[in-house]
């Protein structure tokens, strides 16, 4: 590896803390980047949505050898269950797995759980109002979609400070770990984290109910619709993807109205931009950062030909700041930007997030009623970003309220 091709590293130092520069640098030097990390980058808009949307796999066996291929097959033998989510699996695994819970996950199940939300974002804010100053991950952006998503799969929250620590490792999984320690915490983390969810599972079966865990198991009982280290991977997904992203949403959302007052004012005065700033937040600072697809067959995007069983990342962070699409001001957070909900931050095709309902009303509720309930929301203190590539936002947001 020479320096000259090192045009894009996201090991350097300070990355992590403010990707964008590196973002627009990439977009504007190469946009479909073969990278000496021996995976290919694709950052700007038009290019991520046509790859998300060429029905490529996901399948990281399939993947050539290298860094990555190393990295997968490491988890996959130490817990396969790690592999077996329906976000790794192509049809007709994938339509079988996805189409299992889709149900619970349409804008209209989710719209039922709006009271639950708000009481729990209620008495969030209460206790954030009696301390007067707290990290707001801590109080508020953590605690409530991981008390949602536990509710809704019907399992207690008690063991909440373990799963917490321990998804916050295994989703490292889905960056290029560079370290070998680190991709040792995964794996033990990964044993740890389907060990707990077996738990559950078995704890579930003697006390159904009607929540999603139930119904998932009625579905592995019925037959051939579902294994059990299916279910157990799907359940690790859910949990994981269920929290790990909207504590992100809710806690990049607010830094980026604190570092905009003129936008939190706005809101405060608009209540009925609600709606609209959550998907500016979403593409302004996207929660998730990339995804990928693996090449079956060489694959041509933005005028260059990626080879058979290249890794390649789809930038969503940097697609949605692309000014080719955006505009000039693609770098500004408008809350009443027109276009907002054109973002990928949610990926886009077949993989399209299932729980993207879920978290706009987590996030929409969550923000709107912390902005009008204190106007004197306030940093109390410096940032501590969380030092991950892709699943990207605060580790510690102090404030004063
Ligand atoms: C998939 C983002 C919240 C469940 C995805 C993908 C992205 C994403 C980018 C992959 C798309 C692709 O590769 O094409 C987000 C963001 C969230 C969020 C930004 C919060 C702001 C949630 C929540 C849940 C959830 C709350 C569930 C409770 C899933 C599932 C998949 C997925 C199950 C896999 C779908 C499939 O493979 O078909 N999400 N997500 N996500 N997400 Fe989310």
């Amino acid at each position: 590896m020479t320096d000259t091709e090192l045009i894009f590293n996201p090991f350097e130092p300070g990355f992590t803390d403010d990707p964008y520069p590196a973002y627009r640098d990439l977009r504007d030097a190469d946009p479909v980047h073969e990278s000496p990390f021996g995976l290919t980058v694709v950052s700007r808009y038009e290019d991520v949505g046509a790859l998300l949307r060429a029905g490529l796999s996901v399948d990281s066996r399939l993947v050539a050898p290298g860094m990555y291929r190393d990295q997968f097959d490491r988890l996959d033998i130490a817990e396969p269950t790690l592999s077996l989510s329906m976000l790794d699996r192509d049809p007709p695994d994938h339509t079988r797995l996805r189409s299992l819970v889709t149900k619970v996950f349409t804008p209209r199940s989710v719209a039922a759980l709006e009271p639950m939300i708000t009481e729990l974002v209620d008495d969030a804010l209460d206790r954030i109002e009696e301390s007067g100053r707290v990290d707001l991950v801590e109080a508020l952006a953590f605690p409530l979609p991981f008390t949602v998503i536990s509710r809704m799969l019907g399992v207690p929250t008690t063991d909440h400070i373990r799963i917490r620590a321990l998804s916050g490792t295994i989703v490292r999984s889905l960056e290029p770990v560079a370290d070998p320690q680190v991709l040792d915490e995964i794996v033990e983390a990964g044993i740890e984290m389907a060990g707990i969810i077996r738990g559950l599972i078995a704890w579930k079966r003697g006390n159904p109910g009607d929540d999603l865990l139930s119904a998932l198991i009625a579905a592995e009982q019925d037959g051939d619709r579902l294994t059990e280290d299916e279910l157990a991977a799907q359940i690790l997904l859910l949990y994981v993807a269920g929290h790990e992203t909207t504590v992100n949403l809710i806690s990049n959302a607010v830094v980026a109205l604190l570092r905009h007052p003129d936008q939190l004012a706005l809101l405060r005065d608009r209540p009925d931009l609600a709606d609209n700033a959550v998907e500016e937040f979403l593409r302004y600072d996207s929660p998730v950062q990339q995804t990928r697809r693996i090449t079956t067959a060489p694959y041509t995007l933005g005028g260059r030909e990626i080879p058979q069983g290249a890794f390649v990342v789809g930038c969503l962070a940097s697609a949605n700041r692309d000014e080719r699409f955006w505009g000039e001001d693609a770098d500004r957070l408008r809350i009443d930007r027109p276009n907002a909900r054109s973002h990928v931050a949610f990926g886009a095709g077949p993989h399209h997030c299932l729980g993207a309902s879920l978290a706009r009303l987590e996030g929409r509720v969550a923000i709107e009623r912390l902005a009008r309930r204190f106007p004197g929301l306030a940093f109390d203190g410096e940032v501590t970003w969380n030092g991950r590539i892709n699943l990207r936002g605060p580790a510690l947001l102090p404030v004063a309220v």
